[in-house]
C-alpha cells in the first residue's frame, strides 16, 4: 500500500536538530520528504548537523538565504508552493518560530494542506519579537498543535485553539537523549581548549533584541569580558557582523579569559553545556538544555518561553543587567530538584502515533 507523504519544512540550526528525530520517526511509517528553505546556510550552521545528527539530505533545497524579513518569508513561500504542488503531500511539519515556520505555514495552510506545528504554543506574550509573532500566527493556522509543555496547552487555550492540540513533550529532549553517548564519545573541545569542568562558562547571543541594539550588545560584551569564570563564546554569524559594526571585536579579542569560537557543533556544544559551571545566553534551546544536563543558566533576556526553567530554580533572567549577570555568574548555585516537565525523550513517537490516527481518519 502507498505511504502516506508527509512534506518537512526546515531552515535553521534548531530546526536541524528538532528535525532530526522526528523526522526519523515520520520515515519509519510515512513516504518523508525534507525540504530546507536554505535560511541558514553556512556549513557550520547548517551542514553539522546534517552530518553529526545523520539527517538524509533534504529533498529539496530552497536556497533561500539571508533577506529582510518579507523578501524571506516570501521566497520561501513562492519557491515552496512549486514543491507542495509537485509533491502533493498528505501533510506539512513545521517546526519552532522561525521565519521558515511561517514560511511553510503560510503556504501548507493556503493550499488546504493540513499543517502540524512541532512546539506549538510557546508564547514570550512579546509581539515585538519577530518569533512571538511567527509561533501566534503558525499556531492559528495549524491543524495538529503538537505542544512541549503544560504551559504551551494553557497558553494556546487561552487563545482559544483546543481542537487538535497534543501535549507530546518536548523533541529537543529526543535528540539530546539520542545523542549524549555520542557527544560524550565524539567530542574532543574540551581538551583542545583546555577547559576543567565546572570552571568556565558557554555563552551565545543572537536574539535581535541583543545583537541589533548597541546598548543592549555592549552591555553583553561587558558582562563577558569582566566575567568571574573563563568564558568560551560561540558567535552566531549575526552577532559576529554586529561585534564587528560596533566596533566591539577589540575588547572582546583581548579579554584574557574569554576564548572566541565560531558556532561550534551539537556534539561540541552538548559537552560544553555538559560540563559547563553556567550556560550564559539567549537561546531558546539552550536554556532547555542547561535545565536538563543539570547546569545553571543565565539568560540573557527579561522573559522566556520556557519558564518551567525559571520556576524550578535553575534559570535566571538578567536581561543585560551587568551587575546581575556577575553576581549570578559568581554566585548562582541551584539545588532544587528537576523534573521531566519537557518530557521523557518520547515526543517523536507520540507525534507519529497521533499522525497516524489522523491520517488513517483522513
Ligand atoms: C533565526 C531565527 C531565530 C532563531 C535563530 C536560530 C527568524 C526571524 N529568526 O535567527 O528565531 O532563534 O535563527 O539560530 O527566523 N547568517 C549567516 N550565515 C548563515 C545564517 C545567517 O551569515 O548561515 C547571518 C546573515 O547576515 C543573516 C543573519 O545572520 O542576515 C541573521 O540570520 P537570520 O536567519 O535572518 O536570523 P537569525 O538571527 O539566525
Ligand atoms: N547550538 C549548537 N552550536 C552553537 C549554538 C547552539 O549546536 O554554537 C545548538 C544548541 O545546543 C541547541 C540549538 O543549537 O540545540 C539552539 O539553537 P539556537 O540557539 O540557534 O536557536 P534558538 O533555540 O534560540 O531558537
Amino acid at each position: 500500500m502507498k505511504r502516506p507523504k508527509i512534506v518537512n519544512v526546515v531552515g535553521a540550526r534548531p530546526q536541524f536538530i528538532k528535525a532530526s528525530p522526528v523526522t526519523r520517526a515520520v520515515r519509519a511509517k510515512f513516504d518523508g520528504v525534507l525540504v530546507h528553505t536554505g535560511q541558514h546556510y553556512d556549513a557550520d550552521m547548517s551542514d553539522v548537523f546534517f552530518e553529526e545528527m545523520e539527517i538524509p539530505r533534504p529533498d529539496f533545497s530552497l536556497g533561500v538565504g539571508s533577506k529582510s524579513h518579507a523578501a524571506q518569508t516570501g521566497e520561501i513561500m513562492e519557491r515552496l508552493e512549486e514543491v507542495l504542488l509537485r509533491e502533493k503531500p498528505a501533510l506539512v511539519i513545521v517546526y519552532g518560530d522561525t521565519n521558515s515556520t511561517l514560511a511553510g505555514a503560510l503556504t501548507a495552510a493556503k493550499l488546504n494542506v493540513p499543517l502540524a506545528h512541532v512546539e506549538a504554543g510557546l508564547r514570550s506574550f512579546d509581539m515585538s519579537m519577530p518569533e512571538e509573532v511567527n509561533r501566534v500566527v503558525t499556531d492559528r493556522v495549524s491543524t495538529l498543535l503538537f505542544a512541549p509543555t503544560r504551559t504551551a496547552v494553557k497558553n494556546l487555550g487561552t487563545e482559544g485553539m483546543r481542537q487538535g492540540v497534543h501535549l507530546v513533550g518536548d523533541v529537543m529532549v529526543d535528540a539530546l537523549m539520542d545523542h549524549a553517548d555520542k557527544a560524550e564519545r565524539a567530542s574532543t573541545l574540551m581538551d583542545q581548549l583546555g577547559l576543567v569542568p565546572r570552571q568556565f562558562v558557554v555563552a551565545t547571543v543572537h536574539r535581535a533584541a541583543n545583537t541589533d541594539d548597541p546598548e543592549n550588545l555592549s552591555r553583553i560584551v561587558d558582562i563577558i569580558c569582566s566575567s568571574p569564570v573563563q568564558v568560551v563564546f560561540s558567535i552566531h554569524p549575526r552577532t559576529r557582523e554586529a561585534l564587528k559594526l560596533n566596533g566591539l571585536e577589540v575588547s572582546l579579542s583581548l579579554a584574557r579569559q574569554v576564548l572566541l569560537a565560531p558556532p561550534l557543533g551539537y556534539l561540541d556544544m552538548l559537552q560544553l553545556e555538559k560540563n559547563a559551571r553556567a550556560v550564559l545566553t539567549d537561546s531558546g534551546g539552550m536554556q532547555k538544555e542547561a535545565y536538563i544536563l543539570g547546569t545553571p543558566c543565565i539568560t540573557l533576556r527579561n522573559e522566556t518561553e520556557w519558564v518551567e526553567t525559571v520556576e524550578d530554580g535553575w534559570n535566571l533572567l538578567v536581561g543585560t543587567d551587568v551587575s546581575r549577570a556577575l553576581d549570578a555568574l559568581g554566585h548562582f548555585w541551584p539545588t532544587s530538584a528537576r523534573t521531566n516537565r519537557f518530557g521523557t525523550g518520547d515526543a517523536s513517537g507520540r507525534i507519529v502515533t497521533v499522525l497516524e490516527g489522523f491520517l488513517r481518519a483522513g
